[in-house]
């Protein structure tokens, strides 16, 4: 019988996937046995030593790459390629240079010939969100770091998807642009009921964002622990000052530490 995918609670799952790359001389064997879902409307951070596997995570949520082991469904049905309602977000957000703020956020839109009027009020109402509202006619080049981070997260969500994957999205960011993004992020969040996988090497964004956090082992990538984040929402800023997040990062930091031993 065929499955019903509105009434799945899961976004996305993933079930005893493996991923072994065939280079040579020897495979490499990036992710192993990984299961864990998403539930709809949860945001899911992943932690783990560089190299382990994560990007390739993601690259095959994204249906970018496709596991050689177990399965990966998305809305409770198996996941063949890129789907439609997955935003994503890579670590070089590269907008592209020759268009426009506003050109760069409606792409996925004409990538998939999806008439503009149809999104342009999303795009724009997105645009003022982020705070970049005037900028909408900008190239790349005029806008810092942290606004070329902005358009991009407004380019992931421009066709409201119902999935959206980042792969440490602000790293590239110095530490107070970085925590303005992550201010950016919660806000929306606490506007929309998207689920998230958000890889990032800050267990302080960890927290401050996730209701649940993974930490991966060394490569290759499984699942070594996995806690689920304490405070409620809606989340501010100024929780990340209390000493109940503090003892939380602590803990993780320990478990990190531990599992890289
Ligand atoms: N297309 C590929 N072909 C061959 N090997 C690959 C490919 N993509 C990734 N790898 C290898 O898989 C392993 C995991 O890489 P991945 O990019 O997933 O790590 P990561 O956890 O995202 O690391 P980082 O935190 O540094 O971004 C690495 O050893 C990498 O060399
Ligand atoms: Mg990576």
């Amino acid at each position: 019988m065929p499955e019903a995918p509105a009434l799945i609670a899961e976004a996305i799952r993933f079930d005893a996937v493996g991923k072994t790359f065939p280079t040579r001389p020897v495979p490499l064997r990036a992710v192993e046995s990984v299961s864990f879902a998403v539930r709809r409307g949860e945001f899911v951070a992943i932690l783990g030593p560089s190299g382990c596997g994560k990007s390739t995570l993601l690259m095959m949520a994204a249906g970018l790459e496709t596991p050689t082991e177990g399965r990966l469904e998305r809305g409770g049905v198996k996941l063949h390629g890129p789907h439609r309602q997955t935003g994503v977000m890579f670590q070089d957000a590269t907008l592209l240079p020759w268009l426009s703020v506003l050109d760069n956020v409606l792409f996925p839109a004409t990538i998939r010939r999806i008439p503009r009027a149809q999104v342009l009020e999303a795009a724009m109402r997105l645009i003022e969100t982020v705070g970049l509202k005037g900028f909408e006619g900008a190239r790349p080049h005029e806008l810092s770091g942290g606004m070329r981070q902005r358009a991009a997260i407004c380019r992931a969500l421009v066709l409201d998807p119902d999935l959206i994957l980042m792969d440490e999205p602000f790293s590239a960011l110095d530490a107070i642009t970085r925590d303005e993004m992550g201010d950016v992020l919660l806000d929306l969040w606490q506007h929309t009921q998207k689920s998230a996988i958000f890889v990032t090497h800050s267990i302080r964004e960890a927290v401050l964002l996730a209701d649940r956090v993974l930490v991966m082992s060394r490569r290759p990538a499984t699942v070594a622990e996995e806690l689920v984040v304490p405070f409620p929402r809606p989340r501010t800023p100024a929780l990340a000052d209390s000493a109940e997040f503090g003892a939380v990062v602590a803990h993780l930091r320990g478990v990190i530490a531990g599992n890289m031993a």
